[in-house]
């Protein structure tokens, strides 16, 4: 929570009334302080919507019939129903912006993509419909390596500047926070040179986070040198990436056809070092103990997840990990064991889903269809799927206190959208009913 939400609260008779109000309905997400102590209005004030709050515990999607949202400094001022509204809240100052009986969303969440790359990888789809594996592919110094050969001799300006049109794609789909992870350099120059790209795309629009992936695949240099590699990047890579202050996290894909869980935690005690948190690839096509080791060291998220077993998940819902659910890889590579959805449910462990872009296995650009494809494949509901582009998916990327659900003091980072009810998000498959996107309170 910012400094705001924790102002004292107003003496507005009406805002105290909120409070009261706010302690006998569960649903209503905590009301803000309206005005500040001084009486300053809101810089911009939406009325005639519909607010999915995405708060957790109440009725479903935590919403909000004929709701109002106050904004002041970028962040949600206010947010109840349009009824309790202070009487002051607006001046001649304030934007009164009426949205027709929209729905409002929290900004989309896009907590898992690998959007900076250079090339593509259709002769590998090719090659997998004519009955290749992914991981023959990989064996045979294709796949993830392919993506690295053409990522470093790719220029800076060429990776941003081909991130950029993925990204308009994630924007279109009501996307306000994206995180894009390295991995297709596996040297000094590429990861840094990823990781460069991927924070000059902070100002196109959107709000980027950024993950050193710096285990990923062993480059051919290292072959047969796992640990070699391993100490290569915590000696030589993860301090410059720390000195330009390049990445908010790490990740490393624990597989038999990549790493071990002992050489990712070697690599995660050395970020953790620096403060840098972490994610993992874990899971995905064998129980290796990426899940088990996402628990030990408290990482934030554990992704893919489809070959985790009980014990994983009761580990990581103790743990507090989030798992991250990326059915576009599943779906492109014809995968046929789902990730253990139900357990993951009954022991309580947060849901977030993504599209994983990549080249490779999930070359899918859409946030939408990967809610809608959770959906469809693993029968989350429609109401799961968007808590996990929003709540679920800030706590994967350990921003939870600053966005992912619309409350006072949080960005007013929001999506407006032409629907009927916010299950429609999930329903339709390639089509955006996006309306408008608020970036820190400003049309964006
Ligand atoms: O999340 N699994 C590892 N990483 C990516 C795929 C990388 C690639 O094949 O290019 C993923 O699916
Ligand atoms: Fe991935």
């Amino acid at each position: 929570m910012t400094a705001r939400a924790d102002l004292p609260l107003p003496s507005c008779p009406r805002v105290a009334g909120i409070h009261a109000a706010a302690a006998s309905h569960e649903w209503m997400p905590v009301p803000s302080t309206g005005m500040t102590e001084e009486g300053v209005p809101f810089d911009t004030l939406l009325v005639d919507c519909r607010a999915a709050t995405m708060v957790a515990g109440g009725v479903a999607y935590g919403a909000i019939e004929a709701a109002a949202v106050g904004i002041r400094d970028g962040r949600i001022a206010w947010i109840g129903p349009e009824a309790d509204l202070p009487d002051d809240a607006a001046s001649a100052h304030t934007d009164v912006q009426r949205l027709g009986g929209r729905w409002v969303t929290p900004g989309l969440i896009d907590c898992h993509t690998h959007l900076v790359f250079a090339g593509d990888r259709v002769g590998e789809f090719e090659a997998r419909l004519n009955g290749a594996t992914y991981q023959e592919i990989a064996a045979a110094g294709g796949g993830i390596l392919s993506t690295v050969r053409a990522t470093r001799a790719a220029s800076l300006d060429q990776l941003i500047e081909s991130a950029a049109d993925r990204l308009e794609s994630l924007k279109r789909d009501g996307v306000t926070t994206v995180e894009i992870k390295s991995g297709y350099g596996l040297d000094r120059e590429t990861e840094l040179k990823m990781l460069r790209a991927a924070r000059a795309l902070e100002g196109r629009g959107v709000r980027v986070t950024t993950t050193y992936l710096g285990l990923h695949a062993l480059p051919p240099a290292f072959a047969g040198r796992a640990d070699a590699y391993v100490d290569h990047v915590i000696a030589d890579i993860l301090p410059d990436v720390v000195a330009e202050r390049l990445a908010d996290a790490v990740d490393a894909y624990v597989e038999p056809i990549a790493f071990t869980p002992e050489q990712a935690e070697r690599f995660f005690a050395a970020a953790a070092e620096h403060g840098l948190p972490a994610k993992l690839h874990a899971e995905q096509f064998s129980d290796s103990g990426g899940a088990r080791l996402a628990t030990r060291i408290r990482a934030l998220s554990a992704d893919h997840l489809e070959y985790a077993d009980e014990a994983a998940v009761v580990a990581m819902a103790a743990a507090s990990v989030v798992a991250v659910l990326l059915p576009g890889a599943y779906l492109a590579l014809r995968e046929t064991r789902p990730p253990p959805v139900d357990a993951l449910r009954r022991h309580g462990v947060a849901l977030a889903v993504a599209p994983d872009c990549t080249p490779g296995p999930s070359p899918l650009t859409s946030l939408l269809a990967a809610m809608n494809l959770g959906c469809a494949l693993w029968r989350l509901t429609p109401e799961e799927a968007l808590a996990g582009t929003t709540r679920a998916a800030a706590q994967a990327l350990g921003l939870a206190a600053d966005r992912g659900t619309l409350e006072a003091g949080k960005r007013a980072d929001l999506a407006v959208w032409d629907v009927s009810t916010p299950a429609e998000l999930s329903y339709w498959l390639c089509r955006s009913r996006l309306w408008r996107r608020y970036l820190g309170g400003v049309v964006s």
